[in-house]
């Protein structure tokens, strides 16, 4: 069966074709993140526009690459949510379109079930129950996948999502949009001990918080090296001289130690409480290296599996969407041709 699938929650538009939920045909995406990266953030006008502007050459060409015609779709899957109410509508009613014409099923499927999903495409072997671990630009969640594929949500975060705080930091550190990435890599440079920030801790609850770690990076540069930035309005560090490569460097490395220390200690915590021996990471911030190294590490230790697909299929792509639809379909489930957008949509839904 062969499963074509859409996403535009985001800054992606993303297309994929997926043969029974496992074998990835062809995917491809076009992202407008570039567009945003003056904004220091994604602008859901700026989005949904460009969503209108290439899906069909997107389609076009995910089609190419998976060597399969439109008609010999089976059924169109495309994330209804969660994710920006303007962007969804594009490739909801996009796949409405399309489901219209092919008189083919619609499947509306939920952005963060998918992204886990992705591991169990990379890893075929792994299956429900599993500790679940979605950390996006958008959403920071941990929750327990259970082989009726229902998600028992453990925790989220009461503010930014850890791929927000990275690219804030970024922002303040002038090193552009997205923030994840050129953490990741300036952070080699760095000391990750070179600045202690704190750590925060929720005793006994699976929550995550990552503003005042970003509060506290603030005030570093600040009162250390920075000339006025504040939280909100300064959004570059100026260094004297050659000191700033490596003072910016010893920043990212520790404050995205920290980040990593506080989505780490969680999962691995939930392991720990529920005994399940299995974890899957998926998001934008699964592509960080130290995440992966820290929980691939970590987990050898204590003889858990750790599943991290290849960074492109951490990122917003269509081939999850079309995978975890044919699971849905399995089941028998399938959406009307009213389908509306959840912007909201929270992970267990
Ligand atoms: O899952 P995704 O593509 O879109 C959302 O659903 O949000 O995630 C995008 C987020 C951005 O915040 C970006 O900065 C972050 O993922 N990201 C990273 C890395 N690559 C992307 N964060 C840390 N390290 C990375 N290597
Ligand atoms: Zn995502």
């Amino acid at each position: 069966m062969r499963i074509l699938g859409i996403e535009t929650s985001c800054d992606e538009t993303a297309i994929g074709v997926v043969e029974d939920g496992r074998r990835i045909l062809g995917h491809v995406l076009a992202s407008s993140q570039e567009m945003h990266g003056p904004y220091g953030g994604v602008i859901p006008e700026i989005a949904a526009r460009v969503h209108v502007e290439v899906i069909w050459q997107v389609l076009e060409a995910a089609l190419a690459r998976a060597g399969s015609r439109l008609e010999e779709m089976d059924a169109i899957a495309v994330t209804s949510g969660p994710g920006l109410p303007g962007a969804l509508l594009i490739g909801v009613a996009f796949a409405k379109g399309l489901a219209l014409a092919l008189d083919r099923p619609l499947i509306g499927v939920n952005h963060l079930t998918a992204h886990l999903y992705a591991g169990e495409m990379h890893q075929p072997e792994v299956a429900p129950p599993y500790v679940g671990l979605v950390v996006s630009g958008g959403h920071t969640v941990l929750g327990v996948m259970h082989p009726e594929r229902q998600i028992e949500p453990l925790g989220e975060t009461k503010d930014d999502a850890v791929g927000e705080a990275f690219d804030k930091v970024a922002k303040l550190l002038g090193l552009g949009y997205p923030g994840g990435p050129v953490i990741d890599r300036l952070s080699s440079d760095g000391q990750a001990d070179a600045v202690a920030f704190p750590r925060h801790h929720t005793k006994g609850s699976f929550d995550f918080s990552f503003s005042g770690l970003k509060t506290a990076v603030y005030r570093h540069v600040r009162d250390t090296v920075g000339s006025g930035a504040s939280a909100e309005s300064e959004p570059s560090v100026k260094l004297p001289g050659g000191g700033r490569r490596t003072a910016v460097a010893d920043i990212a490395a520790s404050f995205q130690e920290a980040a990593v220390d506080m989505v780490v200690t969680r999962t691995l915590r939930a392991c720990q409480r529920t005994g399940l021996r299995t974890i899957v990471v998926g998001g934008g911030v699964a592509a960080n290296r130290r995440l992966r190294q820290r929980l691939a590490d970590e987990g050898q230790v204590k003889g858990l599996t750790v599943v991290i697909p290849p960074p492109g299929l951490c990122v917003d792509n269509g081939a999850m969407v079309a995978g975890c639809a044919f699971e849905t379909l399995r089941q028998g489930r399938t959406s009307p041709l009213d389908l509306s957008v959840e912007p909201n949509r929270p992970i267990g839904a």
